[in-house]
């Protein structure tokens, strides 16, 4: 607890992808929220960040205004800012990075800087009061696929990565291969309704049977192989003509999704059982599939715990980094206006594995006790 800091409102800020979003949070509870999604991107099937640069430019200003109105409260009434300062697009970053600097240095607040992924799983809190650690955490983005433990907040022993695609990327470019449009994971969850996995088989990566926990792909994921699997069954169905493709994309859809889940849920019950641990805490946009949702759910049975945010806090929004920005400056951390903005910023107190049991800090099998 920071005595100098006397608490209140804080505005969170986050623009570090297609997200244009501004809330205020005050202990743990939101009192405004505005997301502007930026749809300029759609016909480009990805992010263009120049694009998303300027539109943060024109949009911060109104976005700001209607949340402090939404809370009905002034400016002055603020105790404090936080923004995301990374990881993200550069360019959208600094845009929200340096218009929260302005704000709160006229003012005369706070600031503090935050981490997207680390603000992912502070979403959870401001639904979930029992949402704190000792947990497993999966955090499914589209630049991120983390699998990680955390002991308290603040300090987290990385499991497991992936080595090359984030999940969500792998969604969003399977969805352009079969012709759906961005962002794909809903396009995919929703195709895949109609569809039947199995039909196709594709690869379910870094499952082997073979593998043991002291191999380094134990808990660590890759889904760059997926994709292109995906993407060779598409061509094969393309080449035979007529409508072969499109026919199959529900099925394609469907296979492709079940093998993403089939993958999660099995490093995810690795790490539960690695740390004797089966509260799970779900982050990032990917946390809006269902299927997901719901196969960990079922995964961890009646004594595990899934803790998974709302669609409209698991996807990029400014109130969880508002809640990371409380908790940061009740512990009396405040930056400086040397902040910049880090488009690989890593989450702070995050330490890989291997250290981490060499220290004896985080035992495999340590007991899982909620504090
Ligand atoms: O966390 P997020 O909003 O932005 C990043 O930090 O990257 O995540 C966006 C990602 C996109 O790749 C999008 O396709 C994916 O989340 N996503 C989904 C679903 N909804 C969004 N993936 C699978 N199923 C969904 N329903
Ligand atoms: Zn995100």
């Amino acid at each position: 607890m920071n005595p100098g800091w006397p608490g209140g409102p804080v505005l969170g800020i986050e623009s570090s992808c297609d997200e244009t979003s501004a809330a205020v949070v005050a202990d743990g509870r939101i009192l405004g929220h505005v997301i502007l999604s930026q749809d300029a991107h759609e016909r480009f099937g990805g992010v263009v960040p120049e694009i998303a640069a300027r539109a943060h430019l024109r949009q911060i200003d109104s976005v700001v205004a209607e949340t402090l109105r939404d809370a009905g409260l002034e400016p002055r009434e603020l105790a404090g800012v936080g923004v995301t300062a990374g990881p993200g697009l550069v360019g959208a970053l600094l845009v929200g990075l340096n218009w929260a600097k302005g704000f709160a240095w006229a003012l005369g607040k706070p600031l503090v800087g935050v981490q997207h992924m680390e603000a992912h799983m502070f979403a959870n809190s401001l639904e979930s009061p029992g949402a704190r650690p000792p947990f497993v955490a999966l955090l499914v983005s589209g630049g991120h696929t983390l699998l990680l433990h955390a002991s308290v907040w603040g300090s987290y022993t990385l499991l497991g990565q992936t080595r090359d695609d984030a999940v969500g990327e792998a969604f969003d470019k399977v969805a352009r291969r079969l012709g759906l449009g961005y962002p794909g994971g809903p396009e995919i969850e929703r195709v895949a309704r109609e569809g039947v996995p199995g039909r196709f088989k594709l690869p379910r990566p870094m499952v082997s049977s073979s593998h043991t926990p002291a191999d380094s792909a134990w808990f660590d994921f890759s889904f760059s192989g997926l994709k292109t699997a995906t993407a060779l069954l598409a061509a094969e169905l393309e080449s035979k003509g007529g409508t072969e493709l499109e026919q199959a994309v529900p099925d394609l859809a469907a296979e492709f999704q079940q093998a993403v889940v089939d993958t999660l849920v099995a490093k995810v019950l690795r790490a539960v059982e690695w740390a004797n641990c089966d509260r799970v805490l779900l982050g990032g946009g990917v946390a809006r599939n269902g299927v997901l949702r719901e196969r960990l759910r079922d995964a961890l049975g009646d004594t595990g715990t899934l803790y998974s945010p709302s669609p409209r806090l698991a996807t990029d929004n400014a109130a969880m980094v508002a809640c990371l920005a409380e908790h940061r400056l009740r512990a009396g951390e405040v930056a400086g206006l040397g902040l910049n903005a880090d488009p690989s910023l890593p989450i702070p107190g995050l330490t890989p594995l291997g250290s981490r049991v060499d220290h004896g800090v985080m035992p495999p099998g340590a007991p899982c006790i909620p504090s």
